[in-house]
């Protein structure tokens, strides 16, 4: 398999996606539509939508269920850039590059950027609720996985979920911090999204509940390794090529997996942890794209 090939005809399909499903632009409503149109189309690996198709896949999801897939494909990375833009902010991590342009409110000020993540989250569920809507009124049955997968986001999104571990990470800037409030962070800030995107395919391709608790599992493991790669990617990335800024997190004074750990520690269990996930997924069926980009998430270098 070339997986730069099959990479990049995924990303171009969400792409598509992510563009078809943004709001009409028009009159006043076009001050807020162009900044989130903006930070939407800036790019990004995509990473968030690519599980949820492919858990589909794994699971031998029916492809007649596309369209609703594509409708949470489109929530989760609205989500995911809203995260960012608010990340982003001066009054947070205060960057000002992101996916290789300047961030939302440096280009359209604080007031925009904060509205424009306000837009993006909502935005989000105004999709779910449509498509719960119209699945509920056509198939009865199969509206309980849509509602049960649009739980799983607004769970996954919310207090209990992104902005728990956001909240503990920038209550503890600047602050030394364990290694169970790094946990927490993690598994939070980056795992809530990243674990509720296989199981939102996972749950969408109809998979009994053994199933999600493995994917459950597996997904845990890659959120894990992605913060602990992103980490590293902050001391030994190249700005042009991860498109955010480097040494931001040493800037703040933030506690990261490498200044706990060190960098060889942290390669290695970015290593293990995706290779138990691959385990686990693989027990689950066949999805060799799948297991082919987990190996590639353990070096990337954006
Ligand atoms: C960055 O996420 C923030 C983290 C959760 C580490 P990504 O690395 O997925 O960013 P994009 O979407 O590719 O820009
Ligand atoms: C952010 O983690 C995770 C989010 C929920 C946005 P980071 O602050 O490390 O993400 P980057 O490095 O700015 O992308
Ligand atoms: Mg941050
Ligand atoms: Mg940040
Ligand atoms: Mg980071």
């Amino acid at each position: 398999m070339h997986l730069d090939i099959e990479l990049k005809k995924r990303v171009d399909y969400i792409n598509k996606v992510l563009i078809d499903n943004l709001p009409e632009d028009g009159g006043f409503y076009s001050l807020i539509i162009e900044p989130v149109k903006y930070s939407v189309s800036a790019g990004g690996k995509r990473l968030r939508p690519m599980l949820v198709s492919e858990a589909f896949k794994l699971l031998n999801g029916d492809e007649s269920h596309r369209k609703v897939l594509e409708q949470f494909m489109t929530a989760i990375e609205y989500i995911h850039t809203y995260s960012l833009v608010h990340d982003d902010l001066p009054a947070m991590d205060n960057d000002a590059l992101r996916r290789g342009l300047p961030t939302t409110h440096v280009k359209y000020g604080e007031d925009i950027g904060i509205l424009t993540g306000d837009a993006l989250l909502n935005y989000a569920y105004e999709i779910l609720f449509n498509v719960s809507y119209s699945v509920s009124k056509l198939n009865k049955e199969y509206a309980l996985n849509v509602l049960k997968a649009g739980k799983e986001l607004s769970r996954a999104a919310g207090l209990y979920g992104m902005i728990s571990g956001q909240t503990l990470d920038v209550v503890k800037t600047g602050q030394s911090i364990t290694s169970d409030e790094l946990d927490f962070i993690f598994d939070l800030k980056t795992g809530a999204l990243i674990r509720a995107a296989l199981k939102i395919g996972a749950i969408l391709a109809g998979c009994s509940d053994d199933e999600l608790l493995k994917i459950e599992k597996a997904g845990k493991l890659i959120g894990l390794a992605f913060q602990i790669r992103d980490d590293m990617l902050d001391e030994i990335g190249k700005e042009d090529v991860i498109g955010k800024p480097v040494h931001s997190d040493a800037d703040n004074m933030k506690t990261t997996y490498v200044s706990l750990y060190g960098l060889e520690k942290a390669q290695e269990d970015v290593e293990n942890y995706s290779s138990e996930a691959i385990d686990i997924l693989k027990s689950l069926g066949n999805n060799d794209f799948l297991t082919e980009l987990i190996t590639y998430l353990t070096v990337r270098n954006k």
